[in-house]
């Protein structure tokens, strides 16, 4: 059985990564062709000509105004994926039309629809507005994954790890030795894991954009809408002082840490991450800073999950793992993936 849930809105790219230019990314299985219209709109069409398949993507192939033309034989589309001119002949054949996909922009992000299109309007999309907010200044990146999405989810999901794949980066003992409180909203459709420090040692990575040099409150607050965007909110303060109780925190540092799971196979994944923080907003040091230390970090994910991948492919059935309280949001996040798979609805789940 496929584990790729469909009929849901997954990242295919970065706003930026789209233009005139014709751009082909393979997602959930699906090779897709990207292009921006004349006026700027963003449009998704399969990336297979329906002639003889060549990519619309591969050059000669190219676009002219609003419509593509395919480099192999002339046939040409408008940006609804409809044929709109073949070589040869004036009739044009009434099937000769490139699937095309439901797109949304928002939040730095182009959304794209996999699944039964007319499902498209009625499935949530969810936020992440820090990445193109004022107030907020953020740097982004995606790494290519060589391993099937649910292993990247497991990861994000236990924050415990940085204390050793991370450490010296973002991990301290404080992270792995504090519990986690997991809360499981089924009606919406979220996993929470919260972990809390009081006083914790301040990692180099916030140290050096903080300018904190003491002992610090943390907090990690971990938000997953399965199955593509997971966000990570951060809190730093100097350690004791919380937040007003009207809800305002001027005294502390708020990072938010996005990311996109997006599967590009059944076994390699598009690994989005961003983060968008409060404060330094016009400080170009820190966004070096910060981009540069969370791309190692991701790297380090990365490195440790391609491996995971290899030896899945190569062990035989039956393994049984052993999970433990840190697992406990994991877990979660793994029964919701395998309901949605499954097309169960969180309404069908509460029921
Ligand atoms: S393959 Fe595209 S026109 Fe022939
Ligand atoms: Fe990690």
């Amino acid at each position: 059985m496929t584990s790729i849930v469909r009929n849901q809105w997954y990242v295919a790219a970065y706003g930026r990564e789209i233009g005139r230019d014709l751009f082909s990314r393979t997602i959930c299985g699906e090779s897709i062709l990207f292009w921006r219209t004349e006026d700027g709109a963003v449009t998704a069409m399969s990336d297979r000509c329906v002639h003889r398949r060549f990519p619309l993507s591969q050059a000669p192939s190219h676009l002219v105004g609003d419509t593509v033309v395919c480099g192999y034989h002339g046939f040409t589309y408008g940006s609804d994926g409809k044929c709109v001119a073949v070589p040869g002949q004036t009739r044009v054949p009434r099937t000769a039309r490139l699937r095309s996909y439901p797109i949304v922009e928002q939040d730095s992000f182009v959304w794209v629809f996999i699944g039964d299109p007319t499902l498209a309007e009625s499935t949530r999309i969810p936020r992440a507005p820090w990445l193109d907010l004022d107030g907020w200044t953020a740097v982004s990146g995606m790494e290519p994954l060589a391993a099937r999405a649910s292993l990247l989810v497991d990861n994000l999901l236990d924050l415990s790890h940085e204390t050793y794949l991370h450490g010296g980066y973002i991990g301290t003992p404080e992270v792995a030795e504090t519990p986690i409180t997991t809360e499981v909203d089924e009606d919406a459709g979220v996993v929470y894991v919260s972990r809390r420090m009081a006083d914790a040692a301040c990692p180099p990575f916030y140290a050096k954009s903080t300018g904190i040099t003491g002992r610090i409150t943390r907090w990690q607050d971990i938000e997953y809408t399965p199955p593509c965007l997971y966000k990570l909110h951060s809190r730093i303060a100097p350690a004791g002082v919380l937040p007003n109780e009207d809800g305002t925190d001027p005294d502390a540092f708020h990072v938010e840490v996005v990311y996109a799971i997006t599967p590009e196979t059944e076994h390699s994944t598009h690994d989005f991450w961003a983060v968008a923080r409060d404060f330094a907003l016009d400080d170009q040091g820190v966004s070096d800073f910060l981009a540069e230390n969370n791309r190692t970090v991701v790297l380090q994910d990365v490195a440790a999950l391609d491996v995971l991948e290899r030896v899945i492919a190569t062990e035989p059935d039956g393994y049984q793992e052993l999970s433990i309280n840190i697992d406990t949001g994991g877990l979660a996040a793994r029964r919701m993936l395998t309901n949605l798979a499954a097309g169960v609805t969180t309404d069908s789940v509460s029921r």
